[in-house]
């Protein structure tokens, strides 16, 4: 969508401010700009009204020996002027922030899709290649939509550098694009309170320069070349948040502890019995409502889809050291 009055009075991207850091978005400036018009006419109108407030209940105050009853009558120009003008920068107002709405919300036809997942309380993105990562990783000056839903309750992807935000409900996707101007690292943050950890659920934003960003992602999704089947399932216990529920130290969370469960017997909420060994993790994995360890809910959700038969064999090895 081409932005007309944009284009009549640009100006340079904004540094750090004390209320929010620099405009790093192409974005960034129209939003900010949207909000100093309204906020600015709000503030002069605020000043305007409540100062001729004062100044009339001074001038006008009752006195000894007047009458107790007002006079007064139409003004028809005065009251139009204040219904015209009002109702002019509200219509402005409006186009303003529709049209930089509406430009918000429809990422651009060719934009780089990375699906977005939230939970509690973490922010899981999915590059094209199938890579998960805790941080988002774009280049540089490329037009970037985020496809984002949620595993459990509603959170909300803020990325104030960047000056976009938008809720990612569980059941459905929202979409949030951007461009980022400038290399560099900024910060995400869950903006919707999601319970205990919703302050704590962060990620970094790392904007590469041309190529980096190729670069980057075809080293981070080689974990097998780079590490020990235990060493990546450590990794994925704290990427794919099994540290939020298993401890390693046999403390009870919201799920059994993995500490020394290698080889050892279960009770099942169906009253069976089970052995841990590899078919009953990697059934744990897939489809965790099967068998669910007496005393515990079924509230897992399935790595199905996310975990290949590689990672669940990486899972394995890590649980097996976990003495
Ligand atoms: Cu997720 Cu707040």
């Amino acid at each position: 969508m081409t932005t007309n009055w944009w284009t009549m009075i640009a100006a340079k991207p904004r540094g750090p401010g004390f209320w929010l850091p620099a405009q790093s978005s192409t974005i960034a400036d129209k939003v900010d700009f949207v909000w100093d018009v309204t906020l600015w006419v709000s503030v002069f109108f605020f000043v305007l009204i409540t100062v001729l407030m004062g100044v009339f209940v001074w001038k006008y105050r009752g006195r000894r020996g007047q009458g107790t009853t007002a006079t007064h009558d139409h003004n028809t120009p005065l009251e139009l002027t204040w219904t015209i003008i009002p109702t002019l920068i509200v219509v402005v107002i409006f186009w303003l922030g529709f049209e930089t709405y509406l430009n918000m919300a429809t990422p651009p036809q060719n934009a780089m899709t990375i699906q977005v997942t939230g939970q509690k309380w973490k922010w899981l993105f999915t590059y094209p290649n199938g890579w998960v990562d805790e941080s988002l990783h774009v280049p540089a000056d490329t037009d970037v939509a985020l496809v984002m839903t949620s595993e459990d309750v509603i959170h909300s992807f803020y990325v104030p550098s960047f000056r976009v935000k938008k809720d990612v409900v569980p059941g459905r996707y929202s979409r949030l694009w951007f461009n980022a101007r400038e290399p560099g690292e900024y910060q995400a943050f869950c903006t919707e309170y999601c319970g205990t950890d919703h302050s704590a659920m962060l990620a970094k934003v790392v904007v590469h320069e041309p190529g980096g960003y190729e670069k980057w992602l075809a080293d981070a999704s080689n974990l097998f070349d780079k590490y020990t089947l235990p060493q990546i399932g450590e990794i994925y216990y704290t990427k794919y948040g099994c540290k939020s529920c298993h401890s390693l130290d046999g403390t009870r969370v919201i799920g059994p502890s993995f500490q020394g469960i290698w080889g050892s017997e279960h009770a099942l909420a169906d009253g069976s019995r089970v052995v841990v060994d590899e078919n009953y993790i990697r059934e744990s994995i897939l489809e965790p409502q099967a068998k669910v360890v007496a005393g515990y809910d079924p509230v897992m959700p399935t790595f199905k889809g996310r975990f290949k038969d590689e990672d669940v064999t990486a899972m394995i090895e890590y649980i097996k050291t976990l003495k």
